[in-house]
């Protein structure tokens, strides 16, 4: 059976999408898409996600908080938040983490919350969409105090080096793997794709973000994945159609839709 693409990470209610979201979703599955996740990164844009999955079939969505957005949780807006987990079509939650790029909000109300969404995760038996940025040691930590494996789920947008991969596969994750791949100058990531067992890595966007290349600099979609696959089949001496096909794959494991 042919598999077509698991488009894993995807922020397709982003306003870069407006002017022609209903035709480029229409056309992703007759383009070799055939599941989009739909990823959160704050109340407002869960949201906008819950609304996706209800309009379109291939659409699933993750919801939760955004380290960067961190500080708009309360409470209150947590409990909404848990019990949108039980619809239909929410398969992971995130993204969540750590974000030490900007250090906004401060560190400390980043862990805060990052430690309640890995508890709801568990107690939701939702797998995590994780974003860690110049944060490597107290994501681990962090994921390792709260028994985050027990959730599992992928680091997302994968950044570190070989040592971190392997810390982080070593506790079950998943490495989601995107436009950086095919940068010249992403040596680090070439190696982390190489070493990795193709069994653990995940095909996605973050779009409209990280176009690959040919397509560097412009809004990124779905339709883009096709040169992530080559550049990883080529980083491991593999066909194209092996990576497509795995990585979709491992993708229904992860998400729960076998
Ligand atoms: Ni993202």
């Amino acid at each position: 059976m042919e598999r077509k693409i698991f488009e894993t990470h995807a922020h397709y209610e982003d306003k870069q999408f407006d002017e022609d979201r209903e035709t480029l979703l229409k056309s992703l599955p007759e383009n070799g898409i055939d599941v989009v996740v739909n990823v959160s990164s704050s109340l407002e844009t869960a949201k906008e996600t819950l609304k996706l999955t209800r309009q379109y079939d291939f659409i699933y969505g993750a919801i939760g908080v955004h380290p960067e957005a961190a500080s708009e949780l309360t409470e209150e807006r947590f409990q909404w938040l848990s019990e949108r987990m039980s619809e239909e079509k929410i398969v992971a939650v995130g993204e969540i983490g750590l974000d030490y790029y900007w250090k906004e909000p401060e560190p400390a109300v980043q862990k805060i919350w990052f430690e309640r969404q890995i508890a709801l995760a568990r107690e939701k038996k939702l797998p995590m969409i994780i974003h860690s940025r110049d944060a490597a040691q107290d994501t681990y930590d962090i994921l390792k105090a709260g028994h985050g494996e027990e959730a599992g789920g992928v680091i997302h947008c994968f950044s570190y080096a070989r040592e971190m991969a392997k810390k982080f596969l070593d506790m079950g994750f998943y490495l989601g793997i995107g436009g950086v791949v095919t940068f010249k100058n992403s040596k680090k990531l070439k190696d982390v794709v190489a070493y990795a067992p193709l069994e653990r890595l995940l095909l996605e966007t973050d779009c409209p973000y990280m176009a690959p290349v040919p397509n560097r600099g412009k809004r990124n979609s779905s339709l883009n994945l096709i040169y992530v696959a080559r550049e990883i089949a080529a980083l491991k001496g593999i066909e194209t159609e092996e990576v497509i096909w795995k990585t979709a794959e491992n993708a229904r494991k992860m998400y729960q839709l076998q």
